[in-house]
């Protein structure tokens, strides 16, 4: 087994988030600069606002007070002007840093090995991938400058307050504190509702997704009723935690709002009493009760905030994490021959869990999931040669390990000992772009793309053919007639309206494969039963696969396998016999001259009726 390469960024989210920062410092010089005018500018021209109060009173012309209102005008139209440009630059910058941790981090799973993937689901990864970087792009784009600029707010109102009258400007930055103490505290005792909230509804779309991924299922047994009672219950639990949760969070702000009207009264007292005995202007007054006004709204939004803040900071630690997973497939550099290819197994075992268990404890905060993994081996001490461009059949029950020998051919894991070589070249070694165009594999689940036909066949471009070669490939595996019967041809997007059958979506899987021409082609024959006609056509492209290439294929109908040259039969993990099909077909002892006389399918499906992989 190859060392897992060492983890590529292995940081914590605070080293992450900087080293994503530091291209973006001369926009985020920029950023501030803009921000610290635009935030500057409205406590300035509350200032202004208190002078017009003062000079109107001692007598000012109309012209200067004019000239005193218009420039008060203009400030807060050039600081909204400002804001506008300060959130369209956050935006960008914000967009590009996600961008680029996006992509980082699809890369990085993509490099993941399958166990990993096993551990993993979709929507898991999907929320990884993008709702936290999602997260974190949110906070940085919007909410980080709002938190940035309402501090500015409340540092330029309090030193401002402080200036023009000390003691008013004390109860001003006293009624700051107390409202932002109690915003804090109470908002602390939401937190646990909150998360009670989450975790409710979590489990009400977990339940959800179940119930739509077996409608088929529920429908057949008639369990409607109950699943939508369970929808109901869970509903009602969903609404008790939110309520539980929105009254504390609400509670909050009137709190703060009850502080606020107790501070601005104690303001204006201040003030007035020192107005009384005239030691500030009327102006004064005016303009230190904007300032408590306008520091409210800062605040409550600086509370808010915190939880988009507290979801950042989870993100991208998260998005950290992921990025720190060792990858346990590294690709070698050598590449494999052209032609058909060789194929050897010497000594080789695979336990499922072989190079997944370090990573799991850096990614998996329930040790428990990894405990349950079985940790018997799937083959044990299998060894097999195949020369180039002959042809293997792989038979044996359902669980014997005929899937797991096909996936080593194509390195999808890595050996837990022994090695695998495909054209003398050790798997391990093997460049990974060269595994991919000489190493085909037809899984037992073959995925159909939302997408054109032309796509599906070509993976979006990935293998080039023209149309001709297209047509050709559909020929070749016999379907010509049913695209030909498309209203688009090979734009055709194929969905749910444009179903296939099991079977034609092996033979569309066969296309591809003679589209890239490899050397070696491992089929996984589907387990679901196809019809007689059908099946026809997937032995026929089965047959027009074998021209100049090595095949294996795994097999669970005896007539898909009738005419290879080997035949090995596999049982518990151990390939218990191997040799030519036909020595094999001649001896009535032998165990697949018993398969073929009993009928594969029999014994298959004998002991596949618990646990069978479904062909959708
Ligand atoms: N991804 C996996 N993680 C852990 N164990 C696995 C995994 N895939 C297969 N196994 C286990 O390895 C053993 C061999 O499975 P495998 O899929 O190779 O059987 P198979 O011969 O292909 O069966 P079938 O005829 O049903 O397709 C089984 O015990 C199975 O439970
Ligand atoms: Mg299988």
């Amino acid at each position: 087994m190859s060392a897992p390469r060492p983890a590529p960024a292995a940081r914590s989210g605070g080293r992450l988030l900087l080293s994503e920062l530091r291209p973006e410092r001369r926009a985020i010089a920029v950023l501030t600069a803009v921000l610290i005018v635009a935030v500057g500018l409205p406590v300035a021209a509350q200032l202004l606002l208190g002078r017009f109060v003062d000079d109107a009173a001692g007598g000012a012309t109309a012209g200067q007070l004019t000239t005193l209102a218009l420039s008060f005008g203009a400030m807060l139209l050039v600081a909204g002007a400002l804001q506008l440009l300060v959130s369209a630059l956050a935006v960008r910058l914000a967009w590009r840093i996600g961008n680029r941790l996006r992509v980082d981090l699809c890369r990085h799973a993509l490099d993941l090995d399958l166990t990993w993937h096993g551990e993993h689901s979709a929507g898991e990864v999907i929320e990884r991938v993008d709702g936290d970087v999602d997260a974190v792009t949110r906070f940085a784009s919007t909410a980080v400058l709002e938190v940035i600029g309402n501090i500015a707010v409340l540092g330029a109102v309090g030193v401002a307050a402080l200036v023009i009258e000390w003691r008013a400007g004390l109860v001003v930055i006293a009624t700051v504190g107390i409202a932002f103490f109690m915003l804090l505290r109470l908002r602390s005792l939401a937190v646990p509702f909150h998360d009670v909230e989450r975790e409710v509804l979590g489990h009400l779309y977990g339940d959800l997704e179940e119930r739509l991924g077996g409608l088929e299922d529920i429908r057949a047994n008639g369990a409607g009723p109950w699943a939508v009672d369970r929808l109901h219950r869970g509903s009602a639990r969903w609404w008790r935690a939110a309520r539980q949760a929105s009254l504390r969070a609400e509670g909050g702000y009137a709190s703060t709002g009850l502080t606020f009207a107790a501070g601005t009264a104690a303001t204006l007292g201040v003030a007035a009493t020192l107005a009384a005995n005239g030691q500030v202007s009327l102006g004064t007054v005016l303009v230190l009760f904007r300032f408590v006004q306008m520091v409210q709204r800062p605040l409550e939004r600086i509370g808010e905030q915190l939880s988009e803040f507290q979801k950042a900071v989870a993100g991208i630690r998260r998005a950290a994490r992921l990025l720190g997973m060792p990858i346990g497939l590294v690709p070698g550099t050598t590449a494999l021959p052209e032609g058909p290819l060789s194929v050897e197994l010497d000594a080789v075992t695979l336990r499922y869990d072989s190079f997944s268990r370090r990573p799991l404890h850096v990614f998996v905060e329930d040790p428990s999931r990894e405990r349950s993994r079985d940790p018997a081996a799937a083959l044990r001490g299998v060894t097999l040669r195949l020369e180039p461009g002959t042809s293997l059949g792989v038979v044996g029950r359902t669980g014997s390990g005929k899937t797991s020998l096909g996936r080593l051919l194509a390195r999808f894991w890595d050996p837990s000992s022994g090695a695998v070589r495909i054209g003398g070249v050790d798997l391990r070694q093997a460049d990974a772009t060269s595994l991919r165009a000489r190493v085909a594999v037809v899984t037992q689940e073959v995925e159909v793309l939302r997408a054109t036909l032309r796509d599906n066949l070509t993976i979006f471009g990935a293998v080039a053919a023209d149309d001709g070669a297209l047509h050709a490939a559909l020929a070749d595996v016999g379907l010509d007639r049913w695209a030909a019967g498309l209203a688009d041809g090979l734009d055709t997007v194929l969905d749910g309206t444009t179903r296939l059958s099991g079977g034609e979506a092996q033979l569309l899987a066969f296309a591809r494969v003679l589209l890239t021409n490899p050397g070696l082609v491992v089929l996984d024959e589907a387990t679901s039963r196809l019809d007689p006609a059908t099946e026809d056509r997937v032995r026929a492209a089965t047959r027009r696969l074998r021209h100049g290439r090595t095949l294996v294929v795994i097999a669970h109908r005896m007539a898909t396998i009738d005419d290879v040259d080997l035949v090995c039969v596999i049982d518990d993990g151990r390939i218990v016999e191997h040799d030519r099909r036909d020595a094999l077909a001649a001896d009535p002892t032998s165990r697949y001259a018993r398969l073929v006389a009993t009928g594969l399918g029999a014994e298959a499906s004998a002991a596949s009726d618990v646990g069978q992989e479904t062909t959708p």
